[in-house]
């Protein structure tokens, strides 16, 4: 299992949730509340799963493809260490992930 830590993009919530390898990182960020909408389920048409991977954990991930890096041109509030939650899926490499909401996100945790 791989733990990975969700916090809301003014970094006044944290979420901790746990998944089992091969879990795809926007299932286990919508299954625990956060407020990605990932409108297309992973075919990289609407980047609304955007998210903002922790500095210090971004050079754990496999590196982006051309198609994600087009995508990440269109979301929101993108930073330098942005990823597509829709592209990445869980292993035991990534435990202990951390990444951010990003800015202009809502909370629908409550
Ligand atoms: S869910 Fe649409 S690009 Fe990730």
């Amino acid at each position: 299992m791989t733990k990975v830590r969700f916090i809301s993009a003014d970094g006044s919530k944290t979420v901790e949730a746990t998944g089992a390898a091969g879990t795809r990182l926007l299932d286990l960020a919508q299954a625990n509340g956060q407020p990605l909408e990932g409108t297309c389920e992973g075919a990289m048409a609407c980047s609304t799963c955007h998210v903002i991977v922790a500095p210090a954990d971004f050079a754990r991930l496999p590196p982006a493809s051309a198609d994600e890096e087009d995508m990440l041109d269109f979301a929101y509030g993108v930073g330098r260490t942005s990823r597509l939650a829709c592209q990445i899926w869980l292993t035991a490499d990534l435990d202990s992930l951390e990444v951010r909401m990003p800015s202009g996100s809502t909370d629908m945790s409550g």
